[in-house]
């Protein structure tokens, strides 16, 4: 931008800010943001939907410039906000001062060095495009994550194959964005700055709007991690029977590429491996969605049916008509599943490469959730349509699932046929079903910001990335890397919210407060059967008790939102506890004292295959009987 430019866009600055604010009052003012920001927002939305599913260079091109405007568009807007807000003589109604200092928070658009901005939009769509173009050769088929890799893990019991992709997704995703990483950092931090923030995690961490909330979210793990070694240790023993001991190194850790999903993150794919009653039903339905010709569409409609039971509104003609429900063949696109508010009329979007399984229909709940989340809060002010925090948002699609899946939901749906349901071990291998995906997930989802705070903080530094990473997936999920790792390597960049800039936290504080959603639920239900077995489907009354949570959307403060449907004003995991609570009975009882893991990660990964132990034995005893011999010899050779 040339100086001129420079000038001109101040003087309208001043002009906006002293005209107009002069004569608007905060009421105008926010009745004008109200009809001017939804179609920026739309703008932006359109060209970000076309990159996503169609990555080419233009797109990029396009969404930058979008993303550019729309920064101009939100500063010019927070410094009016700023003007009414730092305004002692004007009287602002708690109402109006809430809508205000929304609208000032614009995050890292704050950015006014143009220049910087859109170094800052471009390293962040490149990372997402490396991310999503990604590709790893195993063996003879060259494979993206989804749906490939995702199915090689899913699916496969191969030591080595696993090995080598595990590897290969972080040779071509992670470590190709290292430094895009490290600037990226560099950049945001700078950008938050000028917000008034000391960095990108206390700025992410704001969105909670509690002071207390890094310590109150590790009080919360604390209180489930004793639940979490529990279930570590079970699967570990089991996966030792399935793999060999050799695989499993001495600290206790549990090898990262065996737990069926590429970041060991949730562990529901190695649920027939470990599933405790072999004779007894498990709740795994793909096979039988595939048997019945379930299709990614007719899961939707399945999703549709359950929320719509519940008084919730159907899906509109735009979402059918423009949503990606399946991985198109002919070009490049963003898999990781998203729901999108595209802010005009009826357009509510998702954007998921589905596949017929079980996993994907708990998914396609999730990704709902989120879109009725949207419908519900659509006539609040624009400044309001968000979650009453962002771990609301993500929990509402969880909630409904977790009824969905329910012995009793599965069999409303004939996708299940245990004769008993209520039998001891059938509950078993149920619940340790859900704590494969539920309790698994907890660690990880915790970790991920922590290492993300303290890169922002500066704590963490480039060099030391991927070993601050492992030393907390070690200690605190208690799994370790199946092969060697370096300075060099970046796996949390092999993890799509990383290079997607998408704070994590969200989903712990998800996983936490659905538990707690869905025992309101039930109890508005009038459940009597223990949490783990109610389903709420068709209960107009639980359906209300969400709803009227929904529609405050960020309109007010989050405890106020979580006390008007649980009764309680804080996060809690004692739901989550009492669900359980059979299978940690059955877990201490099996486990004995055979649990935990030591805090550092193991020095040496084991090689997956006995054979490649034995030649290393056999090397080494060929080369110390050579070496004795050779030195015997040594004494024959007279010195000299
Ligand atoms: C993908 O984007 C390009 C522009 O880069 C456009 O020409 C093409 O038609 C798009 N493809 C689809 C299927 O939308
Ligand atoms: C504060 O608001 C009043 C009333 O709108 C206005 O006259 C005054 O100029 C404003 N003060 C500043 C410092 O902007
Ligand atoms: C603001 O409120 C104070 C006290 O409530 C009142 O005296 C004053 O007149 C109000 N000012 C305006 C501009 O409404
Ligand atoms: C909503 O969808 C359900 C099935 O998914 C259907 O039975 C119902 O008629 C639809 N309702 C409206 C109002 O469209
Ligand atoms: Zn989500």
């Amino acid at each position: 931008m040339t100086d001129v430019h420079r000038l001109i866009t101040a003087l309208l600055i001043l002009l906006f800010s002293t005209c107009d604010s002069a004569q608007e009052t905060p009421a105008e003012f926010l009745a004008r943001f109200q009809r001017e920001a939804r179609p920026m927002h739309n703008k932006v939305a359109e060209a970000n939907w076309a990159l996503q599913t169609n990555i080419t260079v233009e797109n990029e091109e396009v969404f930058v410039k979008a993303r550019l405007e729309y920064a101009k568009f939100s500063q010019m807007q927070e410094r009016q906000a700023l003007l009414y807000l730092q305004n002692t003589t004007i009287n602002l109604t708690p109402d109006e001062r809430r809508q205000l200092t929304k609208i000032a928070d614009i995050g890292t658009s704050a950015q006014t060095d143009v220049v910087k901005l859109e170094r800052f939009a471009k390293i962040k769509t490149n990372m997402d495009s490396i991310y999503s173009k990604a590709e790893v050769c195993v063996e003879e088929n060259c494979l993206q994550l989804e749906p490939g890799l995702t199915e090689l893990f899913r699916t496969s019991r191969d030591c080595e194959r696993l090995s080598t992709a595990w590897q290969g997704w972080r040779d071509q995703s992670g470590r190709k964005i290292k430094d895009l990483y490290a600037e990226y950092v560099q950049l945001g931090n700078e950008a938050i700055q000028i917000l008034g923030y000391k960095d990108m995690g206390e700025y992410w961490k704001s969105a909670y709007d509690t002071p207390t909330f890094e310590k109150d979210v590790a009080k919360l793990f604390e209180q489930i991690l004793p639940l979490y070694k529990q279930l570590h240790a079970y699967v570990r023993r089991r996966l030792k029977a399935v793999y060999g001991a050799h695989i499993f190194p001495s600290s206790g850790h549990i090898p990262a590429h065996i737990l069926g999903n590429m970041w060991s993150q949730s562990w529901n794919n190695v649920g027939n491996l470990i599933k405790p009653f072999k004779s007894k039903q498990s709740v795994d339905v793909t096979d039988e969605m595939k048997a019945q010709g379930y299709t990614p569409k007719s899961m939707f409609e399945t999703a549709e049916a359950f929320f719509y039971s519940l008084g919730f509104a159907n899906m509109t003609k735009t979402f059918w008509k423009k949503s990606m429900l399946e991985k198109p063949t002919d070009r490049n696109v963003v898999c990781h599943a998203s729901a999108w508010d595209m802010e005009k009329e009826d357009d509510f979007r998702i954007k998921m490469c589905t596949r017929v399984n079980h996993e994907d229909l708990m998914t396609v709940h999730h990704e709902m959730g989120h879109v009725q989340y949207y419908m519900e809060y659509k006539d609040q002010p624009t400044v309001y349509q968000g979650g009453a925090n962002p771990g609301f948002h993500e929990a509402v699609g969880d909630t409904i699932a977790l009824s969905v899946q329910t012995p009793e939901h599965l069999k409303t749906l004939d996708l299940m046929h245990a004769e008993n349901i209520y039998d001891e071990e059938t509950d078993i291998n149920y619940l340790m079903q859900m704590a494969l995906d539920k309790l698994a997930f907890l660690p990880f989802g915790y970790l991920i910001d922590q290492w993300r705070w303290s890169v922002f903080r500066g704590t963490t530094k480039p060099e030391s990335y991927n070993e601050a990473w492992w030393d907390l997936r070690c200690r605190l999920q208690g799994i370790s890397p199946p092969v060697k790792r370096g300075p060099e390597d970046f796996d949390p960049g092999a993890k799509f919210h990383v290079p997607g800039d998408t704070p994590y936290i969200r989903y712990f504080v998800s996983f936490v407060i659905q538990f707690q959603f869905y025992k309101a639920a039930c109890d508005a239900a009038g459940n009597t059967r223990p949490l783990h077995h109610c389903d709420f489907y068709n209960n107009p009354t639980a359906g209300h008790k969400l709803r009227s949570m929904l529609q405050l959307g960020s309109s007010k403060p989050w405890p106020d939102a979580l006390e008007q449907i649980t009764g309680q004003r804080q996060m809690d995991a004692q739901p989550l506890m009492e669900y359980f609570q059979p299978l940690l009975q059955f877990l201490e009882k099996e486990n004995g004292n055979d649990y935990g893991w030591t805090e550092n990660c193991p020095e040496n990964p084991p090689p997956c295959s006995n054979t490649a132990q034995r030649w290393r034995v056999r090397y080494t005893t060929a080369f110390l009987v050579l070496f004795v011999s050779l030195k015997s010899t040594c004494f024959l050779v007279p010195r000299t």
